[in-house]
C-alpha cells in the first residue's frame, strides 16, 4: 500500500466522550475521500449542526452530510440494525439520502435485541458501586460475544442466515436460560420474531455490505485519503481507560488497526479532541469533577446533556494530567480544543496539574478505579476572560487571558492547540496553524 500519497487523518476523543468529534469530522471530511468508524457503536453520539438543522449522529459516519465523501463501518464497529436504518431513514427524510456513500463492513459485529436487554438487567441489577452507567445501547454484551465467539452473530452471518434460525434458535435459548438464572428475567426473548425481524433488516442493509478493508486499502492506492472518527474517548479505552468505568472497545488511535484493517504507520495525523473543560457521563472517576455551582454554570452554559441518553453531564476544570497521557498513549499530533465559548464569563479558570492521593504527589491515573475516586485535584488557577467567543473567527480575536490559557495547557499537555471552537456551528472554529486545516479552508458552508 502506498502511504505516502495521501495523508491520512484520524479524529479522536480524548476525555470521557462528547469532546465535539462530529463538529471536527464534519469540518474535516470534504477533504478525505472516505471517513470511517472503526469502534464503538449506537453508544457514540455525534452532533454536527449544519445551519439551523442538527444532526446527531449514532452509526452513519459524520462525513456523509458532504457529497463525495464516502462513510465506512469498519469490522471493529458493533453495528445495530435498528439503529442504522432508522439513522438511514431519517438522513433522507431531511434530503441528504445515504446509497452508494455508505459501506458495511461484513466483519462487523451486530448487536441483537437480547445484547440490549442483557445492557438494562445487569445495569439495574448493579449496586450503586458497581453500575457503570452504560448507554444501554447493548454494547458491551456484543464485544462479550464477540470475544467469546460461539454466540457471535456478524454482519456476513445476518445476510447468509436471513430467513433460517437453526443457529440463532439455540442461542437466544442459551441467552433465555442465562437471563433467567442471572436476573430472574428473561425478557420474554422469542427466536421466532428475532428471526424474522433480522430478515427485514439484512435485506435492507443488504445493499451496503461488503469488505470494507479491501475497498479502504483501493481507496489508498488510488492516491485516495481516509479520516477516522474515533468514537467515545481515549479515558473510555477498555485497555487504557478508567476500568471498569469505561466502554468495551479501543476508542483510540491504537484501535484504527484493528478496527478498520488500515496499518498504524498509514495514518500521519492524529488529531486529538478535547473540550476547554471536562465532562463525563455515567460513573466512574473524575478527578476535577465540579460538585458545586461553577459546575452547574458550565453545564448549563455548555448545554452538557447527553446526545445518546440525555443525561447530564458531570462536568469539572480541563484536566492536564490525563490529557498529557493521552497525547503520549496516542501519538497526538495536535489538538483541537472545543467548547472555548463556554468558559467565557469566569473570573477565574482553573486546570488540574497534578493528583494528591494519600499524602502522595501523582501525575498519572492509577489502574485502581476506587484509588481514583479518592484523588484530590492540585488546581492551577488561571484569569478567567469576560468577551463573548461566539464570534471569534482568528486567534487575533481571543482576549489575552483565553491565548494564556491556551498556551498554559500546550505546555502541559505537550501538544500544540491548533484548532478552537467558539459555538457548534461549522463556521464557529479558529485556527492555529493546524497540519489537518489550513486557515484559508477553515470553515465549509
Ligand atoms: P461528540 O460525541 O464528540 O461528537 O460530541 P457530542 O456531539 O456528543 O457533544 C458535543 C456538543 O457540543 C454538541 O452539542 C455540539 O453541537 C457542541 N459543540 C461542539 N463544539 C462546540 C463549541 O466549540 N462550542 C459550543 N458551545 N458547542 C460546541
Ligand atoms: P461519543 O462517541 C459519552 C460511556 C457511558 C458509560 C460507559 C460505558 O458520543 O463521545 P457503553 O454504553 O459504551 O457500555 O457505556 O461509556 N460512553 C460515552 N460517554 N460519549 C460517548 O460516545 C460514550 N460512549 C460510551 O456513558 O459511562
Ligand atoms: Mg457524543
Amino acid at each position: 500500500m502506498d502511504t505516502a500519497r495521501a495523508e491520512h487523518t484520524a479524529v479522536v476523543g480524548m476525555g470521557w466522550g462528547d469532546e465535539g468529534k462530529g463538529k471536527v469530522v464534519d469540518i474535516l471530511s470534504p477533504r478525505y475521500d472516505a471517513v470511517v468508524r472503526y469502534n464503538g457503536g449506537a453508544n457514540a453520539g455525534h452532533t454536527v449542526r449544519v445551519g439551523e438543522e442538527t444532526f446527531a449522529l449514532h452509526l452513519v459516519p459524520s462525513g456523509v452530510l458532504h457529497d463525495g465523501v464516502t462513510g465506512v463501518i469498519g469490522p471493529g464497529v458493533a453495528l445495530d440494525p435498528g439503529v442504522l436504518l432508522s439513522e438511514i431513514d431519517d438522513l433522507k427524510a431531511r434530503g441528504f439520502p445515504v446509497a452508494d456513500n455508505l459501506k458495511i463492513s461484513d466483519r462487523a459485529h451486530v448487536v441483537m435485541e437480547y445484547h440490549k436487554l442483557e445492557d438494562r438487567l445487569s445495569e439495574g441489577a448493579a449496586s450503586d458501586q458497581t453500575r457503570i452507567g452504560t448507554t444501554a445501547r447493548g454494547i458491551g454484551p456484543c464485544y462479550a460475544d464477540k470475544m467469546q465467539r460461539g454466540p457471535a452473530v456478524r454482519v456476513c452471518d445476518l445476510l447468509a442466515a436471513a430467513g433460517s434460525g437453526d443457529r440463532l434458535e439455540s442461542i437466544v435459548d442459551g441467552k433465555r436460560r442465562a437471563f433467567q438464572a442471572l436476573y430472574g428475567d428473561d425478557g420474554g426473548l422469542e427466536a421466532g420474531s428475532i428471526a424474522r425481524q433480522l430478515a427485514e433488516h439484512a435485506e435492507r442493509l443488504r445493499p451496503f455490505v461488503c469488505d470494507t478493508t479491501s475497498f479502504l486499502h483501493g481507496v489508498v492506492e488510488a492516491g485516495g485519503s481516509l479520516l477516522f472518527e474515533g468514537a467515545n474517548g481515549m479515558l473510555l479505552d477498555v485497555d487504557h481507560g478508567t476500568y471498569p468505568f469505561v466502554t468495551s472497545s479501543n476508542t483510540g488511535p491504537w484501535g484504527i488497526a484493528a478496527g478498520a484493517g488500515v496499518p498504524p504507520q498509514a495514518v500521519r495525523n492524529y488529531v486529538g479532541i478535547v473540550k476547554a473543560y471536562a465532562t463525563r457521563v455515567g460513573s466512574g472517576p473524575f478527578p476535577s469533577e465540579l460538585h458545586d455551582e461553577t459546575g452547574d454554570r458550565i453545564r448549563t452554559r455548555g448545554h452538557e446533556f447527553g446526545t445518546t441518553t440525555g443525561r447530564p453531564r458531570r462536568c469539572g476544570w480541563f484536566d492536564a494530567v490525563v490529557i498529557r497521557q493521552g497525547v503520549r498513549l496516542g501519538g497526538i499530533t495536535e489538538i483541537a480544543m472545543m467548547h472555548l465559548d463556554t468558559l467565557s464569563g469566569f473570573d477565574n479558570v482553573s486546570v488540574c496539574t497534578g493528583y494528591r492521593l494519600d499524602g502522595r504527589l501523582l501525575d498519572t491515573l492509577p489502574a485502581d478505579s476506587a484509588a481514583a475516586e479518592r484523588i484530590e485535584p492540585v488546581l492551577e488557577v488561571l484569569p478567567g476572560w469576560q468577551a463573548d467567543l461566539r464570534d471569534a473567527r482568528s486567534p487575533d480575536d481571543l482576549p489575552a487571558e483565553a491565548i494564556r490559557y491556551i498556551e498554559r495547557i500546550e505546555s502541559l499537555v505537550g501538544a500544540p492547540i491548533t484548532i478552537a471552537g467558539v459555538g457548534p456551528e461549522r463556521s464557529q472554529i479558529l485556527v492555529r496553524g493546524s497540519a489537518v486545516l489550513s486557515p484559508t479552508r477553515a470553515t465549509v458552508d
